[in-house]
């Protein structure tokens, strides 16, 4: 089993460069295959998520090559093929799967998603929207079968504001006849990135980043070039590791309107910023005040660094309130941080962070933003080592996390037993 080593109590120093997002390459893979030529994809993050994509894709037959951080994705000799199990299962965002097959071939067969599960994450906004548009959708053994004779532009509103449902939605409507309206859209970076790509491939998408996006359907996409936008998590999450261990790191290669909600509550606390037009420096404090912080969709503060958010606000005097207003019950990270002596209540959508210093343990991520936080909570804890399991968890989005730690003077390593 690999673990994680962490002897903390060091401040972090230094320059990180942050690599391309993880959220919008996995959506970013899937959608070229609704191009009837190559596409290119730079700033590819280096990750776990990324090749099982690549292995999906393969298994369809598209050409892939992927070096350094460039994708190459050749869909010309593309098959539609049901995928009920196999590498779909290992990933939760296989479901952009449903939206890019039945956009191409009006037909898809995809196994029900894997990924992190810290809490039940239903795709009942995706189907409305697939259903909409015209095709028939059931559930059978455990994989989603989706048919339609043809697609149609359709006004969709969306009950619940979902990143994959807008995504999803967005990419079938592309191949779709008319026009399709999605009302009550998420306006994460992310979707704007797919629309970008999207856009390059000859699609028509207005909107994307508002709550209302409008497509004109297609006959057909081209390929193209196309850059990923930085990973504002991975960002977000440096940014908490600087200030908890009170250290002074540039986060560099980053687009600093992303990270808004999130410097925003590192002033509060007292941490210091200084934002420059592609990076943000965070100066670390020896005190930091106590703080509320909502996890709320985009341009909210991001639900996926409300675990490494609650690891800062242990070093923090007084009492925060943490709520999460995403997900219901995203607090896995909360019984393996008490290991490490941190003094967290949680009441229904909330955690209660009591200020107290953390001690070494043995912990485990049960997902990969609860391995964040328990990176980051080792990272404060100058006696001991701390050891993180589930690091299969924390490689799903964490490109270079521990060569990246250790150039910021971390003493982190990984240890197999
Ligand atoms: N929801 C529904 N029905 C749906 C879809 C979503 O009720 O059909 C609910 C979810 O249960 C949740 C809320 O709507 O309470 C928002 O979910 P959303 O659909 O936006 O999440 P997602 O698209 O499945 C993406 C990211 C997550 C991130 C969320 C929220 C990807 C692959 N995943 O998930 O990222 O937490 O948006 O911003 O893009 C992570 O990176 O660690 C991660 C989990």
């Amino acid at each position: 089993m690999e673990k994680l080593m962490i002897s903390g109590g060091r401040p972090l120093q230094g320059t990180v460069t942050i690599s391309g997002a993880k959220n919008s390459a996995i959506a970013l893979i899937p959608a070229a295959i609704l191009a009837e030529s190559e596409v290119i994809l730079d700033n590819l993050p280096l990750l776990s998520d990324v090749a099982v994509y690549s292995e999906i894709l393969e298994e369809l037959g598209a050409n892939v090559s992927w070096e350094g951080n460039q994708m190459r994705i050749d869909p010309t000799h593309i098959i539609s093929l049901p995928m009920p199990n196999g590498p779909v299962k290992k990933l939760r965002a296989s479901y952009y799967m449903m939206g890019a097959m039945l956009g191409r071939f009006k037909e898809a067969v995809i196994g029900l998603p894997g990924g992190c599960n810290f809490e039940p994450r239903p795709i009942d906004q995706h189907i409305k929207g697939f259903e909409a548009l015209g095709a028939t959708v059931t559930n059978e053994h455990g994989a989603i079968h989706l048919h339609a004779k043809e697609l149609k532009g359709a006004k969709i509103y969306l009950d619940v504001v979902s990143v994959g449902a807008t995504i999803n939605i967005m990419l079938a409507a592309t191949r779709a006849k008319g026009s399709t309206i999605i009302e009550n859209a998420a306006k994460e970076p992310e979707i704007i990135d797919v629309a970008t790509l999207l856009n390059s491939m000859g699609a028509s998408i207005k909107g994307a980043g508002t709550e209302t996006i409008r497509i004109e359907g297609k006959s057909e996409l081209r390929g193209c070039r196309h850059s990923i936008i930085p990973d504002r998590i991975q960002a977000g999450t440096y940014m908490i590791a600087a200030a908890a261990t009170r250290g002074n790191v540039l986060i560099d290669n980053v687009i600093p309107k992303h990270l808004e909600a999130l410097t925003a509550k590192l002033i509060e606390m007292g941490v210091e910023i200084e934002e420059l037009d592609e990076s943000i420096r965070v100066i670390g404090k020896e005190k930091y005040e106590s703080i509320d912080v909502k996890a709320l969709v985009y341009p909210g503060f991001a639900t996926d660094l409300q675990s490494p958010m609650t690891s800062l606000l242990t070093q923090a005097d007084g009492v925060s309130v943490l709520s999460d207003f995403v997900y219901s019950n995203r607090f896995k990270h909360v019984p393996e941080l008490a290991r490490m002596g941190a003094k967290i209540r949680v009441e229904g959508r909330s955690a209660i962070i009591e200020g107290h210093p953390l001690n070494a343990a043995k912990v485990k991520a049960t997902d990969l933003r609860a391995g964040a936080a328990l990176v980051i909570a080792g990272l404060t804890v100058s006696e001991g080592i701390t050891e993180v399991t589930g690091v299969e968890f924390i490689d799903r989005g964490y490109d270079h996390l521990v060569t990246n730690l250790r150039e910021l003077g971390a003493d982190v390593w990984r240890q197999n037993d």
